[in-house]
Parts: C-alpha cells; structure tokens; sequence
C-alpha cells in the first residue's frame, strides 16, 4: 500500500484531507492517508519561504525526509486583502501573534478597512500544496476562492478568517457554509483536488 503523510497537526484539515484523498489509487495501488503523528514523526519546521509555495514545498521535503518510500503532502494557506497590499498573507496564522484570538485579528482587518468601500474590500484565501515523491521530486498545486472582507463576524462554522470572508455568490461567509459547501469551493479543496489529479494521472 502507497503510504501518503500530510504534514499538519491540524485535525480539521486530516479530515478534509481523508475526505478528499479517499479512494486514491496510484499505479493501481490503493493509498493509506497518515497524518505525521500516525507516522510517528515529530519536527518543529521553520517557514521561512517569501510565498506559499515556498513555504509548503519547505514543509513537504523536510517531513520526506523524515518519511522513506511515502509521499509527503505539505500545505501553506492563509489570507490575501488586495486593500491592505495582500496582508496577512504568508502571516496569517502569526498575524498580531500566533496566540492572539481570531475574535481580535478580525476585529484589527475589519477596523483597518473601515471606510472602505465594498469593491475595494476584495481578498481571497490562498492554498498551495507541495507533494514531496518518494524520488525526491517535488511539485505543487495551488488553489484560490475569491471573496470581500465583511463588516462584522457572522457565522459559525470553520476556523481563522472564516468568519470576515464574504463569499458573494453565496451571499455568506465561509463560517455560514457547511463544512461540505465550504470543501466544494475553497482555496483548500481545489488544490487537494489538482493535487489527487497529477498523483492519479502523473506517477
Ligand atoms: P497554515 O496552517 O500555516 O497554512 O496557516 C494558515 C492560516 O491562514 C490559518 O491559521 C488561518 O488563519 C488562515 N486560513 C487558511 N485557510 C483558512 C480558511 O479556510 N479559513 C479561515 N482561515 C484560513
């Protein structure tokens, strides 16, 4: 069995990611989906990329070479606002400090677009995928949903940003989506799809 690690230690993401990645064969081998602790590793990694392809295709090689013969998925998402020149960005988990609630991160981004107006609060959450092969080749995929900054919280649902992140073809926020809805049209769903397709297709 191909053993795929995905290095988070984020239980949300493994469940989308399994959810995603279901089924998955490669070379007519059915794949197993680990998370880095089912795979028994355990190393702190610093993200010092400029982009996030960088930044997940550092994550992807240092856990591949912790990992023989598997295939390491490693992620790097985070919020882009066009009106404050594409912050948080790469920052986005250690914006205002990486234990700072999100309840005061959003508040800070709703504050620092206040009065603008709502063609100019355009953003979108970027997610790049790095897949470190077993060979040493590494290759990326990168998806994006495009989306305004709200004028309040609203919703429920997922984690972060989600909450600030209009979606206007919904008429929602991400927090408002089902976690199935939210799979369906976000940055990261888009790229673990593009991802299973060259695995499928390319190895
Ligand atoms: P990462 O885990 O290093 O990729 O950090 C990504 C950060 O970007 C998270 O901590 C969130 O702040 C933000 N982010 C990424 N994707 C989402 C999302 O789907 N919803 C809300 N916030 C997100």
């Amino acid at each position: 069995m191909q053993r795929i690690i995905f290095a988070t230690g984020n239980q949300g993401k493994m469940r989308e990611i399994r959810r995603i990645l279901e089924n998955l064969t490669i070379k007519g081998e059915l794949t197993q989906i680990l998370s880095m602790k089912d795979a028994g590793i355990d190393i702190d990694i610093e993200e010092n990329g400029t982009t996030f392809e960088e930044n997940a295709v550092i994550k992807a090689k240092a856990v591949g070479a912790e990992a023989k013969d598997a295939i390491v998925l490693a992620d790097d998402s985070g919020l882009v606002i066009d009106h404050l020149n594409g912050e948080p960005g790469i920052y986005s988990a250690r914006y205002m400090g990486e234990d700072t609630s999100y309840r005061i991160k959003n508040a800070s981004l709703i504050e620092r677009l206040s009065g603008v107006e709502d063609e100019k609060r355009t953003a979108r959450f970027v997610c790049a995928i790095a897949a470190a092969m077993p060979d040493g080749t590494v290759f990326t995929e990168t998806g994006t949903i495009e989306g305004r900054i709200g004028y309040e919280e609203k919703g429920e649902n997922g984690f972060g940003y989600d909450p600030i992140f209009y979606v206007p073809e919904y008429g929602k926020t991400t927090a408002e989506l089902t976690e199935d809805e939210k799979n369906e049209v976000s940055h990261r769903g888009k790229a673990l799809r593009a991802v299973r397709k060259r695995l499928e297709e390319n190895v």
